[in-house]
């Protein structure tokens, strides 16, 4: 069942999405040369704190931070740790915030220093092709639109889409109902209706779309070892152009 949330809820979803998405930018100012995963991953525990709410992530099905911090060929889920980082990294930072009983959800690719043309046109294109699918973020429209656009722009470029993980419905819980994968058809899946509140966010490889899981449980890797970008925010369904909750600075 995809919940629809109330003009009051709806309300409380731009509270949390603010958080979080304030929580990403203050995690992105950080990423530099030097400066250790788990450096930014307290900063941002106090940050999401400070203003009141809880860190989604921490504890969630175990999981033992409050940032999911993916390096380089890490797609999703690095746990923070002892990681120094380096100049030339590319850096997925994906916070979530709970607050007033609702959850925000974004994540965005952060340049380390001085990093390759090729790496940086794999972010801007992860980073676009989540505003191409929300072109059909609107009633009248069906969620496989969204995600068929979300493929089109990826594959146009070479790159691969991420299979194994997909976005999500948001409220509530971190994870609502539909799944939302970053390729499809279009002119399929659930009718979109105002109140939807979903978490769209392309993970981008830029080889083969394979993926490994690591023995920490978490951490998932390209196959092939050439680097992945994601890109997410948690929009909100309407009868216009949609709303993005976790309103990006960046
Ligand atoms: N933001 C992730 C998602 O959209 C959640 C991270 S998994 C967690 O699915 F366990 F770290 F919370
Ligand atoms: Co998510």
């Amino acid at each position: 069942m995809i919940t629809l949330k109330s003009s009051h809820e709806i309300e409380l979803m731009r509270q949390a999405g603010k958080i979080t998405a304030a929580a990403r930018a203050f995690a992105g100012e950080m990423v530099r040369p030097g400066v250790t995963t788990q450096e930014i991953d307290s900063a941002v525990e106090h940050f999401i704190r400070k203003q009141g709410a809880v860190p989604s992530f921490l504890h969630y099905n175990g999981y033992p931070a409050s940032a999911c911090i993916s390096v380089n060929d890490e797609i999703i889920h690095g746990i923070p740790g002892k990681r120094v980082l380096q100049d030339g990294d590319i850096v997925s930072i994906d916070v979530g915030a709970y607050i007033g009983g609702f959850h925000g959800d974004c994540a965005a690719t952060f340049a380390c220093g001085q990093i390759s043309p090729e790496a940086q046109d794999l972010i801007d294109v992860t980073r676009q092709s989540f505003f191409e699918g929300i072109k059909f973020a609107k009633e009248g429209h069906r969620l496989f639109d969204i995600s068929a656009a979300i493929q089109t722009y990826v594959e146009s470029h070479g790159y691969s889409i991420v299979r194994e993980y997909v976005g999500h419905g948001v409220g509530a819980q971190m994870h609502e109902s539909p799944e939302i994968p970053n390729y499809g058809h279009p002119g399929r899946g659930p009718r979109l209706l105002r109140g939807m509140t979903l978490a769209i966010e392309p993970m981008v490889n830029a080889g083969t779309a394979a993926i490994k899981q690591m023995p920490d449980g978490w951490t998932v890797r390209t196959l092939d070892g050439k680097w992945a970008a994601h890109y997410e925010n948690t929009v909100l369904i309407t009868d216009g152009e949609p709303e993005i909750l976790t309103v990006p600075v960046i």
